[in-house]
């Protein structure tokens, strides 16, 4: 049987189809990263979104439906963390139903262990798992919320266990914080069948204090990998995959890294990005996005919110990382926890 072809969508101006759908449940997190939501900013008085302002899940679901109708084939949910959100598993077996999605996760894992069993039946389908070290308190020190590894790894296993593997590992990499664990990272996911990846740290938000001295170029990365467990290239799963795929030689698993900053993808770039309240952004480092949730509460049809979206694609020029890495500044822009990476 031949693989089912993709919906006929619209093409951005630089005529890339929309793909991939980042839906942020909730813009808050248990975890206080210091490259995502450092706490002198986001402390006990941070402003969250109050509930009336967040999209419910039957506005979500609606628009996944619509989304999926012009060509969205995955979805997938992040947040802040996806899992505080309130019964997310009534969400997900929702969103399950729309025919010929994938239905993927990005968590923290904080929540995993207990979790992962009812995500597996809610009809998630695969989950990606944030985790900076090894070391317990290099951890802490990035979670800055006092948070141990040990419970992530077990989140992580849970979730393997319930069927997700391989779960896919995400380690942002900040020079001088935790790059002394890429190695013991890359030692332990060896031969697990999980799927680590680096991240170069990015200039996302405004809250993080970003410069490239603290950006480990993925070159680097892999080269102090390959000097101790050898190396070779795989070919990406599919067009637009933004991590760069590498085999240990001796078969023992595969990572990956994700380098938007030493080697931007947005001439591939088919993601679009809805936040917890329901503003529609076509790039990570926009500076503003489309009021979706205006229009689902003043009554459009679908008709009007299919073709609403379809517009916002079309009219799409973005390609922030291609952009910087040329030297053209932007000044503001969304946070990370706000839109969901
Ligand atoms: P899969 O290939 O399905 O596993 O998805 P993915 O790699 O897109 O998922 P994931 O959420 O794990 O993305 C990995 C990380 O890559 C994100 O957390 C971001 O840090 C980064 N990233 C993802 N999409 C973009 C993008 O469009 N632009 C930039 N600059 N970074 C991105
Ligand atoms: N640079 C790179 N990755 C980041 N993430 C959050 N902030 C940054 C940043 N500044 C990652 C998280 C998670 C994903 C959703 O985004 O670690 O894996
Ligand atoms: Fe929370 Fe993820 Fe941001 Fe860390 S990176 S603060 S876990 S949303
Ligand atoms: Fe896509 Fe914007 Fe990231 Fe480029 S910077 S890959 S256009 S989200």
């Amino acid at each position: 049987m031949s693989a089912p072809q993709p919906l006929a969508g619209p093409l951005d101006l630089r005529n890339r189809p929309m793909h991939d759908l980042r839906i942020s449940v909730t813009d808050r997190c248990n975890f206080r990263c210091v490259y995502c939501m450092p706490k002198t900013v986001f402390g006990r008085d941070y402003p969250f979104l109050p509930r009336q302002e967040i999209l419910t899940y039957e506005e979500i679901v609606r628009l996944a439906r619509l989304f999926a109708a012009q060509g969205v084939a995955k979805i997938r949910l992040t947040g802040g963390e996806p899992l505080l959100r309130k019964d997310i598993e009534r969400l997900i077996e929702q969103l399950a139903k729309i025919p010929g999605l994938e239905l993927t996760l990005t968590t923290n894992g904080s929540l995993l262990a207990t979790r992962a069993r009812g995500l597996r039946d809610a009809g998630l389908q695969r989950v990606t798992v944030s985790l900076d070290a090894l070391d317990d308190a290099v951890f802490k020190r990035m979670n800055d919320a006092d948070y141990p590894v040990a419970k992530v790894l077990a989140g992580i296993e849970a979730a393997a266990a319930c069927g997700f593997a391989p779960v896919k590992v995400n380690m942002v990499v900040k020079r001088g914080c935790n790059d002394h664990q890429i190695l013991p990272m890359a030692r332990y996911f060896r031969g697990s069948g999980h799927i680590l990846r680096f991240i170069e740290f990015m200039d996302a938000g405004n809250a993080n204090g970003w410069c490239m001295d603290e950006v480990v170029p993925s070159a680097e990365v892999i080269r102090r990998i390959d000097t101790e467990l050898p190396l070779v290239t795989v070919d990406p799963n599919y067009s637009g995959e933004v991590a760069e795929r590498w085999r240990y030689r001796d078969g023992s698993g595969e990572v990956g890294v994700i380098s938007s900053v030493t080697q931007a993808f947005c001439s591939t770039c088919t993601r679009i990005r809805l936040s917890t309240e329901g503003k529609l952004y076509t790039c990570l480092f926009a500076s503003s996005g489309h009021d979706l949730r205006k229009l689902l509460r003043d009554g459009s049809n679908d008709d009007e919110l299919a073709s609403a979206i379809a517009d916002i694609w079309r009219k799409r020029d973005d390609r922030y990382s291609e952009l910087r890495s040329a030297g053209v500044p932007v000044t503001h822009k969304i946070e990370m926890s706000y839109i969901g990476g």
